[in-house]
């Protein structure tokens, strides 16, 4: 049994490096790949705001970027700067991005490291445009 408990932990670091001034809504993801390895990834916010990227595309980019693409579960941590983090449902930008490289059952594990519950991909995407359609 894949301990989530210490994926949620290592979201929660990873959303200690949130750069997010203008939104001061702080994100952490931890995305857990077949191998065992853990790619962490924050919100990175920009003065033009679409430039902004999420802390799950950032965890996903830098792990597709370094030849990964074997993906078991994704943490995400997500809250006010200042607060503790309840629950943060990952955005539908992140969502398409998760498909693209993850199947149907696919974990994605929300809330905190002392509360959270594991969803999947299908639950949180359902009827998704993938490359099989293409
Ligand atoms: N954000 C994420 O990083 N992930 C989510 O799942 C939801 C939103 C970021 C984007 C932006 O920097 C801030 O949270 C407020 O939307």
């Amino acid at each position: 049994m894949t301990d989530f408990r210490f994926l949620m932990a290592q979201a929660q670091t990873a959303r200690e490096k949130s750069y997010s001034p203008y939104s001061r809504f702080r994100v952490g993801a931890a995305l857990l790949t077949k191998s065992g390895k853990i790619y962490l990834g924050c919100n990175i916010e920009n003065a033009a705001y679409s430039a902004t990227v999420c802390a799950e595309r950032t965890a996903i980019f830098k792990a597709v970027s370094e030849g990964e693409r074997d993906f078991e579960a994704l943490a995400i941590v997500g809250g006010r700067e200042g607060e503790t983090a309840e629950f943060c449902a990952p955005c539908g930008v992140c969502r398409q991005v998760i498909a693209e490289f993850c199947p149907k059952d696919f974990k994605i594990i929300l809330g905190n490291e002392n509360k959270f519950e594991v969803y999947t991909l299908d639950r949180l995407l359902p009827l998704t445009f993938t490359k099989q359609d293409l």
